[in-house]
């Protein structure tokens, strides 16, 4: 019996054309593997008689939420199996007393956030991808709201999570406060996907805000307007987002160095008007939810205007402060290279992106020189290399710049008590080589 029928005995699976092909890629400009068969599990037991199994047979197993990750966290680069959350997305319980909700891993945030509407909660993480909330945990994602309300990790009370000896791990539980051992839910927020396969979460709810007030303010140059950012600080933002002008240009919008605000106290939007037009303002309007959701889909949208190009995305995040000369860096960098660069970040909290169209091998060297450069500035800035992307394929060449050889060499560490014959999600966060999660043992 081949390995594809053992498998068909313990799960459902599909070996389409079709279905292989959707789950050897993601949103990113990473080339796709096609997996040789996609599991599609229905319950957190039939994850873990999988994960058992190919462990067993050194099966390499890569969790697949929803595919909009946009840096290759959920390609099967080794092949083997992908093991979709898909049909996993049962809401099991709303508790607003308790304030949070049980999700199982593939449901989607924005089903989360449709059967708690006109509820007054929400789950506070907004992200452009249709993503899953065991992706989003996965890659501990943020979007324009961390600047308020953290990244996806800060709303996680608790984790189901099946590992690769079989058993399946309760971490947290349903207090809003924990003190008591070892963070094991942290340690798989972020961890992509390759220590162990979350199978269901137990994610914190927060109250609607009562007001939305929505600043729109262009600018004549960056500088001016990142010396508004920091006039804002002390203010209620639930977003402080900014966008060159080249790229509010691109998306068809005046070309203007561009502030795009959200408070949630009234009369605060009020000051941030008054604080952008000091600021040297050339207009400031209270916009609407139009381009909040043009906002939301910055990389679609630059996907779309380039067809055929790939993208890569730059992720880097510095202490707010030096949030301003990282986009002088950036910008003086783009034109320096004669390159075209999308910028865009999340000003409140450091982050920001250039989303950079390749289509030749000599462009990809040319975009992922302009990446060196920009991690090498950000980390001499006191910054990540990611924000909120992740490492998945992209950014494991920077681990060890950041972190430095002790702490990958624990990282390791960690790997191997999880997953000794590097089975899950092979390839992605560690660099390669060195043993469990480089290159095959
Ligand atoms: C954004 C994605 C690219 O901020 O992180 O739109
Ligand atoms: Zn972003």
């Amino acid at each position: 019996m081949s390995w594809v029928e053992e498998l068909a005995s313990l799960v459902t699976i599909e070996r389409s054309a079709t279905v292989r092909e959707l789950h050897s890629r993601d949103v990113s400009g990473h080339a796709g593997v096609w997996p040789d068969a996609v599991a599609l599990p229905e319950n957190a037991q039939q994850v873990a008689n999988v994960l058992a199994w190919a462990n067993q047979r050194h099966i390499p197993v890569t969790p697949w939420g929803a595919g909009t990750s946009v840096e290759g966290n959920p390609i099967p680069i080794r092949q083997g199996i992908s093991l979709s959350l898909e049909r996993m997305n049962r809401i099991k319980e709303i508790s607003l007393p308790d304030r949070l909700a049980v999700v199982e891993a593939g449901t989607k945030y924005r089903t989360l956030n449709q059967q708690l509407a006109r509820s007054g909660w929400q789950f506070a993480v907004e992200i452009g991808g249709d993503a899953t909330l065991g992706g989003m945990i996965a890659n501990n994602a943020a979007g324009p709201k961390a600047v308020k309300y953290g990244s996806t990790r800060a709303h996680i009370l608790g984790l189901e999570v099946a590992l690769t000896d079989g058993r399946l791990l309760r971490t947290g539980g349903r207090s809003a406060k924990q003190s008591c051992g070892y963070n094991l839910t942290q340690l798989f927020a972020g961890s992509e996907g390759t220590l162990g396969v979350i199978t269901e979460a137990i994610v914190r709810l927060t109250a609607e805000p009562a007001v939305r007030e929505v600043v729109l303010a262009r600018f004549g140059s960056v500088r001016e307007a990142l010396g508004c950012v920091a006039a804002m600080r002390g203010l209620d933002a639930g977003a402080i987002e900014f966008l060159d002008h080249a790229y509010m240009g691109f998306l068809g919008e005046i070309a203007a160095d561009t502030l795009f605000c959200e408070f949630h106290t009234a009369g605060h939007g009020a000051v941030a008007e008054t604080i952008c037009r000091a600021g040297g303002a050339v207009s400031v309007e209270r916009a609407g939810a139009e381009l909040w959701a043009a906002r939301l889909r910055a990389y679609t949208a630059s996907q779309e205007a380039n067809p055929g190009a790939r993208l890569l995305t730059t992720d880097t995040a510095v202490p707010v402060g030096a949030f301003a000369e990282m986009v002088a860096f950036l910008q003086s960098e783009l034109a320096g290279r004669r390159l075209t660069g999308y910028l865009l970040g999340h000003a409140g909290d450091g982050n920001l992106h250039v989303i950079l169209p390749w289509r030749s091998a000599e462009e990809w060297e040319a975009v992922a020189a302009f990446q060196r450069a920009a991690v090498q500035k950000s980390l001499e800035l006191g910054g990540t290399a990611s924000g909120e992307h992740g490492v998945g394929l992209g950014k494991r060449q920077f681990l060890e710049a950041e972190h430095g050889a002790e702490a990958v060499g624990v990282m390791r560490g960690i790997k191997a008590l999880f997953d000794p014959r590097g089975i899950l999600n092979p390839g992605k966060v560690l660099p390669e080589g060195g043993g469990p999660g480089g290159s095959e043992e």
